[in-house]
């Protein structure tokens, strides 16, 4: 990871190698800290942040689900991103941000309500997530043997620190044999996200991506949901199962880091032609010219730095 200047941590800016923490916060033992992924691109006005304040109220709704108290508004939070983003002098085309509360130092024990809270927004230079060639080519993707936790024993809307274990291990197992990213089912046996991507799949002309129903709201997902609809694409939204993967026309995966990723291969099977599909490279192309500013539909979505 390249170092930045600065991190604004608890309303000030303090220099990256300066934003620490003591080895007895709350969240190293007990995990529960909320995260946000937001990105930043270089536009011809200079950088603009990608629906900055849908990522933001996520950060706050995953804090009340997680019931912790973070001391700023959307709004400060909003202010303390596109200030960090403009004192970091960055250079190239990809931000990526990273805003996020966890529990701090002062209370032991898992009951966690007197534990201070303590609010950060980091950003650095970040490329393509699934590598430059992944986007081009498509990557290998596993069914891992993890699963998304049953909703009864989870909190799946919320990105919390804590659901990261889960895709640790489902990322993990993939790379371990062999692939670039892993693909869990619901406790139904029913697709519901890569280890931090939305999955879409193409199929006799229709794009499908499944239910929020054991998966994050991605704001990802929903951008690439409207954009086709624009484009004229029909889209459903509905359960999928292994097989209706197996036998996809174009497979992709979406999110802010991964942005949208074709994949290629899954569990054996090259899907489609075994390359990025005609769908996934036109969708790809018009996502780049929204979040690039390149297509002033879209202009709404972006919040400049300067
Ligand atoms: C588990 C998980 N699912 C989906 C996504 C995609 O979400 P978004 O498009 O809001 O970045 C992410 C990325 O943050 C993720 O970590």
């Amino acid at each position: 990871m390249d170092a930045a200047k600065y991190i604004w941590m608890n309303g000030k800016f303090v220099s990256w190698d300066d934003a620490k923490v003591h080895v007895l916060s709350h969240t190293l033992h007990y995990g529960n800290g909320v995260i946000e992924g937001t990105k930043a691109y270089k536009t011809q006005k200079g950088y603009a942040i990608f629906r900055l304040n849908d990522h933001t109220k996520r950060l706050k709704e995953s804090a009340k689900m997680t019931i912790m108290e973070i001391p700023y508004s959307v709004e400060e939070l909003n202010k303390a991103q596109i200030e960090l983003v403009a004192k970091n002098e960055f250079k190239g085309d990809n931000v990526y941000l990273r805003p996020f509360a966890f529990l701090g130092y002062g209370v032991m024990g898992v009951y966690h309500k007197h534990a201070p809270v303590e609010t950060v927004v980091a950003a650095w230079e970040w490329g393509a997530y699934l590598g430059e060639e992944g986007m081009k080519k498509g990557i290998k993707l596993k069914i891992v043997s993890m699963s998304r936790p049953a909703n009864t024993s989870n909190m799946g809307k919320a990105k919390a620190v804590a659901n990261y274990l889960n895709s640790q291990m489902a990322k993990y197992e993939a790379i371990d044999c062999g692939y670039e990213e892993a693909l869990l089912l619901d406790d139904q046996g029913y697709v519901a996200e890569a280890s931090g991507a939305s999955f879409f799949m193409v199929k006799n002309g229709v794009l499908i991506t499944p239910p929020n129903d054991n998966s994050l709201e991605s704001i990802t997902q929903k951008t690439v949901i409207e954009l086709a609809t624009d484009m004229g694409i029909k889209v459903e939204r509905r359960r999928l199962s292994r097989e209706d993967v197996y036998v996809a026309d174009e497979a992709f995966l979406t999110g802010t880091a991964a942005e949208i990723t074709p994949v290629r291969h899954v569990d054996g099977r090259d899907i489609g032609c075994g390359a990025r599909g005609e769908m996934t490279e036109k969708l790809q192309s018009k996502y780049f010219d929204v979040v690039f500013g390149r297509d002033k539909k879209y202009e709404h979505y972006l919040t400049y730095v300067n």
